[in-house]
């Protein structure tokens, strides 16, 4: 059985994980010489233990004025706007359209109102849009734009888009390049920067003793993700009649939703920052570039680029593979059944709009998200494996499918979810 996802992080790291609780050098000292790395001696970074961490923190030295706005991509994870919500601001969601949900220029500009102070761009499964009209838009109305690039790492030299305002980068559990936690932030005004440093200072630090604990569970969870191994560890969860995704979702959280913004106010660990430091000096970058041309397979064989996808037009690193189905949850049964597993939304809801805005419903990023299934394309899985899943796609109910209709001509596609 081929896994959902595969934890990017190499045995060596994981290995390495556990001298790096020998006492060679300071936190602060870590923290200087991994954010000297990554921001090429520009003193633009902020390290941080999660980007939700980095977010708070840019809020808390933002100080806006109560129920002031800020606008989010509206599929994002739940603590994005929670937190938002904690400063006394008003989350509002701005809906999404096409393959790579990008933001919808239009329902942007009906979001905005004069007390919207913060734009924040959601780059999706890797997906990196074009933000030129975006970033016209909003700077036309005075908003500060932030890029959440959580699922958008793609190589260690790659800081986002240097016309934005900060731009936050997550190694999360499940992340490209993970470090088991940690965020790297780039902020574009020095005043805001070391207003976040001052407040991260009076933080306590994150506590090590578990870390060793969290590398075995890791190491654990690579085994697991192996072929064989999630075969049997499927078949138990069958077995024992319990639901797979749940059962995953509980392996890698991160943080408990209660108390969050007392769990995020935290410095990074020594151990942990010395875990990205390493991760983006040694990187792999053709694991990135596998990916892509896995990704590049599925389009092809599944002629997807007639009607929805034209992998020249956008830069894509493809964390995972979206693709659009009217019968999502059959198809992701009928992968199961035949090996692959795949998934849906995972941790990703659509922001529901202030009972004030009923208006600011989000309709095309609901129906793109319920309709999107994930599918693998990490650098593990080999050709056959990618052929082998999308025949098994175009045998599914080709009616049901969007991209092929009884004919199974690609042409007369159904979808127009995905037509710009
Ligand atoms: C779109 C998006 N934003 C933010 C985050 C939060 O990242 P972190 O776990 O580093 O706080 C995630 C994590 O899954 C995410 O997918």
């Amino acid at each position: 059985m081929w896994a959902r996802l595969r934890l990017d992080i190499q045995w060596f790291h994981l290995i390495r994980g556990i001298f790096d609780f020998l006492p060679f050098g300071t936190r602060s000292k870590t923290q200087k010489k991994l954010e000297d790395y990554w921001s090429l001696q520009q003193d633009d970074v902020l390290a941080c233990l999660s980007l939700r961490s980095g977010f708070d923190l840019y809020l808390q030295a933002l100080e806006l004025p109560a129920g002031s706005e800020v606008l989010f991509s509206s599929i994002t994870i739940s603590d994005m706007p929670r937190i938002a919500e904690a400063h006394g601001l008003v989350p509002i969601p701005v809906d999404l359209s096409g393959c790579n949900f990008q933001l919808d220029l239009a329902s942007l500009e009906n979001a905005i109102t004069a007390k919207s102070k913060v734009l924040v761009v959601a780059y999706l499964f890797g997906a990196r849009p074009d933000l030129s009209q975006i970033i016209k838009l909003a700077r036309e109305r005075d908003l500060l734009i932030v890029e959440d690039c959580a699922q958008a790492w793609h190589t260690p030299d790659w800081r986002g888009n240097a016309d934005v305002d900060a731009t936050f980068f997550s190694f999360g559990n499940i992340k490209t390049a993970t470090a088991l936690g940690g965020s790297l932030c780039r902020i574009g005004h020095q005043e805001i920067l070391d207003q976040m440093r001052e407040l991260q200072e009076k933080q306590p630090v994150q506590v090590t003793w578990n870390r060793p604990v969290k590398l075995i569970k890791y190491a654990m969870l690579k085994i697991l993700s192996t072929r064989v191994v999630y075969y049997f560890f499927c078949q138990l969860c069958r077995f024992r009649g319990r639901d797979l995704d749940v059962v995953l979702r509980g392996f890698t959280k991160g943080f408990s939703e209660s108390d969050l913004l007392f769990r995020l106010r935290k410095r990074p660990s020594c151990v942990m920052m010395r875990m990205m430091y390493r991760g983006l000096k040694t990187y792999d970058t053709q694991r990135i570039e596998q990916r892509i041309q896995n990704a590049h397979q599925i389009i092809e064989h599944l002629e997807l680029q007639k009607v929805e996808y034209e992998p020249s037009e956008n830069s894509h690193s493809y964390w995972l593979f979206p693709y659009f189905c009217s019968a999502p949850d059959q198809l992701v049964l009928h992968l199961r059944q035949h090996g692959f597993d795949t998934t849906q939304r995972g941790r990703m809801e659509v922001l529901s709009p202030p009972d004030e805005r009923p208006n600011l419903i989000c309709p095309q990023a609901t129906e793109l998200l319920n309709q999107t299934v994930l599918l693998p394309c990490y650098p593990e899985m080999s050709d056959s494996a990618i052929n082998q899943m999308c025949d098994l796609i175009i045998q599914f109910n080709p009616q049901q499918s969007f991209i092929h209709d009884s004919t199974g001509d690609t042409s007369k596609s159904k979808n127009a979810l995905c037509k710009q």
